[in-house]
């Protein structure tokens, strides 16, 4: 008896101490133990749904000074909870225009969530972010120290880029394309400790954007080390955002390597009562075939409606099956790497498989030259393998020029990956054609995957000056400086008449036009994606 006592009591002072699963109350904390062999215990306030203590293994995660929540606070909710099934912890917040749910599950260490809206956020933008303690989880995965702005030492753009230890860097440099961004963490080295959010199809279903939307992911910022999930912003919108259940996704602590949120299993929530959970049973899933595109350019599909969106990768033979799709009438579209081939339109049934081949292809004509791939990315110009990380200021940047490309001579590198109007312009391009090559009407193609403050390409062939295109839609938001690169993708013909091309050596430059210009970066840009002289 004696003995047993001294056991117990022994085992209650361990990190290691296996508590009993369940929920209790005290003042205005409604507490979690998750009864985990890594002890795992939440707190969450009932008055304004906050997660103000996470405690791993006996260790305080939680930043103090502020909580863990959607948006930047609930400010006021009504919360309340209750076991399920005995094995599940569920919190419901509710305001007037969403209902936020929290599930522990018992021997977990994830705080499982779903966010169901009602309309968009006051704040403009709906996201998730986890506020931890950065002496305990310094770390940033997978990206690194980009996003790091812990220590900085002055401010390059906006409140939100900066210098540390004279790199560029900024919360926007931790993004990742939806369609691989699956696990992204905050952590330590020493024992391992990770905290990552886990994202599946579920949890990108009512997002924004498509599969090559990408946002702000991690951000040591100093104060607090900050881990987001952002499930639609103004970050470069290019489609209306999407209401409803928004979910499951996870934030998971764990202590050795990385956790896959790609096959992670969250089909328990079909028995949490959660409004607007659509089963796997419930959905269907569409088959096919991608036939068509460049060879050696990643073929992904995507689906899409007001309601839902989804993707996935199609295999070098270009069969693709979808994740499970809700009901309903879906675009399909065809990729071949970002850039747009086909689409069609498919009608997705509950527990069905529908076939749906897609085929596509660029436009078959005679090339003279042509400089990078329709990919709907700026790969392989100058500094595209650098942008996404660093602010174009950046001393780690290549040069910008303006440069010259020498057609059969330049490297890809020799075009910049965009083209700022007084900081860059014009681009020349040097080419010889033959007299056959010169005779006849040809036409310029610019395709381009970005335009900022109303910049798009204006070009001059030798002596003729094609008019300017009008003015592109406006993205309200900053592009490039901030790592993005993804807009509509407006594609620009130029056409040029006969009679001025030369046999010979001909000359095009190609320059930004709008209306005015800004400062440096912030000046209308456009965003390279390939450039091409045909008939
Ligand atoms: C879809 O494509 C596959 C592979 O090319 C082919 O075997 C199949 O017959 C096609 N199905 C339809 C409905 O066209």
């Amino acid at each position: 008896m004696f003995l047993q006592s001294v056991l117990l009591a022994t085992f209650a002072f361990s990190s290691s101490a296996l508590a009993a699963f369940g929920i209790t109350t005290s003042g205005n904390d409604i507490v979690v133990d998750a009864g985990s062999d890594n002890a795992f215990k939440v707190t969450v306030n009932k008055n304004s749904c906050d997660i103000t203590s996470i405690l791993f293994r006996g260790e305080e995660f939680q930043y103090q000074s502020t909580g863990t929540h959607i948006s930047s606070g609930l400010g006021t909710a009504t919360v309340s909870s209750t076991i399920v099934n005995s094995q599940y912890a569920k919190i419901t917040c509710t305001t007037s225009t969403l209902t936020h749910y929290i599930v522990i599950r018992s021997g977990d260490s994830t705080i499982w969530m779903a966010t169901n809206t009602a309309s968009e956020p006051s704040v403009g933008e709906l996201r998730f972010i986890a506020r931890l303690q950065p002496s305990k989880l310094p770390l940033e995965y997978p990206f690194g120290s980009v996003s790091t702005t812990a220590g900085s030492s002055s401010t390059v753009e906006g409140s939100d880029v900066y210098v540390v230890n004279g790199q560029t860097r900024s919360k926007f440099y931790s993004s990742e394309r939806f369609i691989d961004d699956y696990t992204h963490c905050v952590y330590r080295d020493d024992d391992a400790v990770h905290a990552c959010m886990l994202l599946n199809s579920y949890s990108y279903e009512r997002s924004s954007g498509g599969p090559f939307f990408r946002d702000i992911d991690s951000n040591n910022a100093g104060d607090s080390t900050n881990l987001y999930f952002y499930m639609n912003s103004g970050h470069v919108q290019t489609e209306n955002y999407r209401m409803g259940l928004h979910g499951p996704y996870g934030l998971q602590f764990s202590r050795s390597g990385i956790p896959s949120g790609k096959t992670m299993d969250t089909t328990f929530f079909a028995d949490l009562g959660i409004s607007g959970y659509v089963a796997p049973s419930g959905r269907g899933t569409v088959t096919g075939t991608a036939t068509g595109g460049t060879s050696g350019l990643q073929k992904v599909i995507h689906w899409y409606n007001a309601n839902d969106q989804y993707w996935v990768y199609a295999d070098s033979s270009g069969k693709f099956t979808s994740p499970p799709i809700k009901p309903g009438t879906y675009t399909q579209v065809f990729y071949q790497g970002e850039y747009k081939l086909a689409s069609s339109s498919v009608t997705v049934s509950a527990g069905k498989a529908t076939t749906a081949n897609i085929s596509g292809s660029l436009p078959s004509h005679t090339t003279l030259f042509k400089i990078g791939e329709y990919d709907g990315q700026p790969t392989g110009f100058r500094n595209a393998d650098k942008f996404l990380r660093m602010h174009p200021s950046d001393s780690r940047m290549s040069s910008w020029g303006p440069l010259t490309y020498t057609v059969g001579s330049s490297s890809l590198t020799d075009v910049p990956m965009a083209l700022f109007k007084d900081v860059n312009t014009p681009l020349t391009i040097k080419f010889t054609l033959t007299s056959a090559q010169a005779s006849g009407a040809a036409t310029l193609r610019v395709a381009t995957t970005l335009s900022f403050a109303g910049g798009r390409p204006s070009a001059v062939i030798n002596s003729y000056s094609p008019a300017t295109p009008a003015a592109p839609t406006k993205i309200d938001s900053r592009g490039v400086t901030r790592g993005a690169y993804r807009g509509f993708g407006e594609v620009y013909d130029f056409a040029i008449p006969s009679g001025n091309l030369v046999s010979g050596s001909n000359t095009i430059t190609i320059s930004v036009a709008s209306g005015s210009s800004g400062d440096t970066y912030l000046e209308p840009n456009v965003i390279l994606d390939a450039i091409e002289l045909y008939r």
